[in-house]
């Protein structure tokens, strides 16, 4: 078959003119931590399919994903796999030299009906960090020019909706830089700090969303909020789900395999927002481990050390640093813990940044394209599965590629940016950094931190989600007595500690007011006062703008229908692992 023009392209090629936001913070942190893999049905173990993950994504997503979006992320899987593996990322090997796919959360063959689905691609436990290497070694190839030090402070907006680039500081001397961008690509990741306990890297600050939303745009479905059934107890590090995948089992302080009673099928291996319910449930219920009984035990040493030793070397020595653990002998202390926000900066499969504009629930922001964790595609909807976050930032940072490389032709002209703009940003800045409060930004973050630790949690009622509301809204207002002590504009960590802040809570407020907001129980959204799922009201995505330093809600349908005829839409029933 001839390729299309899109797959002729070579992404990195297109992307050599891209300002990437905050290189320093999305390129070395929080990628590594995807550790487990990467899904795609290459059909390595056993036959696969890319509808079978497809209707997997969708039933994982408890019907918020958006079914056009999940085609196209499942279907581009195995390509975009063969080309990771064509750029040297070294995956790990069946006997056959194939390469080598494990067994993960939520995936099954033929519908659901075929059993556990190998799918997950990975290079040991350790195909994050692979991956990132990888791809900056195609990067250093291909000359893209990186603006390491650089922080981005807000988007550059005409008076048209159009973006036309970034405002950044160098760090490094004080500088700052308005980027000019016929395309400005965000892939600034998530929010997990915002929590008290994350896996998430400390960078992981939700600048690119706050950003967004200062400009005027809404961002989409923040309440998904993903809790990773095994973060180490106390430390928060990720022990990865890939543990389960090679075997690894979940007990309680009576030693039982609970995940028999809440998912008889998948057990471990049910999609982790059922996991991790069932963790907290055990605990409640009096059956936690340890002195205070709050926490559980995830088993490996039942397994043969060699798989520990080749297939999941990284987690064993995490757990020997962090919990004092010997895996060959004896079980991790775990809890769940904040790991991923499903929602973010609405797009579309392209990886277009969409809003709603008059009626058009799917208006096109132009100039602006989003990928990877700082996305909602929807791909994840209400609750992400296990490696699907590598393949979301492989194929639709790709996908964005190719759209800038359809819209635009090399050394087009660009629209001259207004005299003025930036000036407000600047304003913002130097307010900032002249702040005489009376609160240091660690007293602020640590409020907001244990407020959505406890108010936004696992499980969730109308009491502690509207206690929540006010005491988010009062963390904010807590703000203006911010306290910099640091007046320079070199290498001032207590200045960008303190813009990071307001981009916490910028993320936070959005979150608890659009928890507060939805009435049902949905994948990661677990309501214990509105526990079943709600489609005749709540099958439609959030939009949270942030309008006068307030959340202000409103809504778009969910996009239930395919991109073609290959496959046909998933329609709602009920979500059983
Ligand atoms: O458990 C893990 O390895 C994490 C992977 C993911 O969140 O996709």
């Amino acid at each position: 078959m001839e390729k299309s023009p899109q797959e002729n392209q070579d992404p990195f090629r297109s992307t050599q003119n891209i300002i990437t936001n905050n290189v320093h913070t999305t390129g070395v942190s929080c990628s590594a931590k995807w550790m487990g893999g990467i899904n795609a049905a290459l059909g390595n173990m056993t036959e696969d399919d890319w509808r079978w993950h497809m209707y997997d994504t969708v039933k994982g997503s408890d019907w918020l994903g958006d079914q056009d979006a999940i085609q196209y992320m499942c279907r581009e899987a195995p390509k975009a796999v063969i080309e990771l593996e064509n750029y040297g990322l070294p995956f790990s090997r069946t006997d056959d030299g194939k390469i080598y796919q494990r067994a993960f959360g939520g995936q099954s063959l033929n519908f659901g009906k075929g059993g556990q689905a190998y799918r997950c691609a990975c290079a040991a436990d350790r195909t994050g960090h692979a991956l990132l290497h990888t791809l900056y070694g195609q990067a250093m190839k291909h000359n893209t020019q990186f603006f390491v030090e650089y922080f981005a402070l807000d988007l550059i907006m005409d008076n048209t909706g159009t973006c036309q680039g970034v405002i950044a500081l160098n760090m490094e001397d004080g500088t700052l830089h308005r980027f000019r961008a016929a395309s400005t690509i965000l892939a600034t990741g998530g929010y997990g700090r915002a929590y008290f306990s994350a896996t998430s890297a400390h960078t992981c600050t939700g600048d690119g969303n706050a950003m967004v939303a200062r400009a005027g745009l809404p961002l989409q479905d923040l309440e998904f909020v993903q809790f990773h059934p095994t973060g180490i107890y106390g430390a928060g590090c990720l022990i990865t789900e890939g543990s389960r995948g090679e075997g690894g089992i979940l007990r309680n302080s009576e030693g039982e395999r609970f995940m028999e009673r809440y998912a008889p099928t998948a057990k471990d291996l049910a999609s982790r927002d059922v996991v991790s319910r069932s963790m907290t449930m055990e605990i409640r219920e009096g059956r936690g481990v340890g002195p205070l009984k709050d926490h559980i035990y995830l088993h490996l040493n039942h397994l043969p050390p060699e798989v520990l030793k080749e297939r999941l070397p990284g987690i064993s020595e995490t757990a020997a640093i962090f919990a004092g653990v010997d895996v060959t002998k004896e079980p991790i202390p775990v809890l769940p813990t904040v790991h991923y926000n499903m929602g973010g900066i609405p797009t579309n499969y392209h990886g277009e940044v969409v809003t709603m504009k008059g009626n058009d629930p799917d208006a096109v922001v132009p100039g602006l394209m989003a990928a990877g964790e700082a996305a909602c595609a929807s791909v994840h909807g209400a609750n992400r599965l296990g490696a699907n976050s590598l393949l979301d930032i492989v194929v639709f940072g790709r996908a964005c590629a190719n759209r800038v490389a359809e819209i635009h032709k090399p050394g087009e002209k660009q629209k001259p940016l207004d005299k003025d703009a930036g000036e407000g940003t600047v304003a913002w800045l130097d307010k900032l950094r002249n702040s005489n409060g009376s609160l240091p930004t660690s007293k602020i973050r640590l409020n907001m931190q244990r407020v959505m630790q406890n108010n936004a949690a696992v499980f969730r009622t109308q009491d502690t989600l509207e206690e929540g509301c006010q005491l988010i809204d009062e963390a904010w207002e807590s703000f203006r007595e911010v306290q910099i002590r640091d007046r320079s504009l070199i290498w001032n960590s207590d200045l960008i500690e303190t813009i990071e802040l307001e981009n916490l809570l910028i993320n936070a407020c959005i979150t608890m007011h659009s928890a507060e907001a939805r009435k049902e129980s949905r994948g990661a959204h677990a309501r214990e006062d509105f526990a079943k799922r709600d489609d005749e009201n709540w099958m439609k995505h959030t939009l949270g703008y942030w309008e006068k330093e307030k959340v202000r809600l409103a809504y778009r349908p969910v996009h239930m229908n395919t991109l073609d005829s290959e496959i046909e839409t998933f329609p709602p029933k009920a979500r059983v692992y």
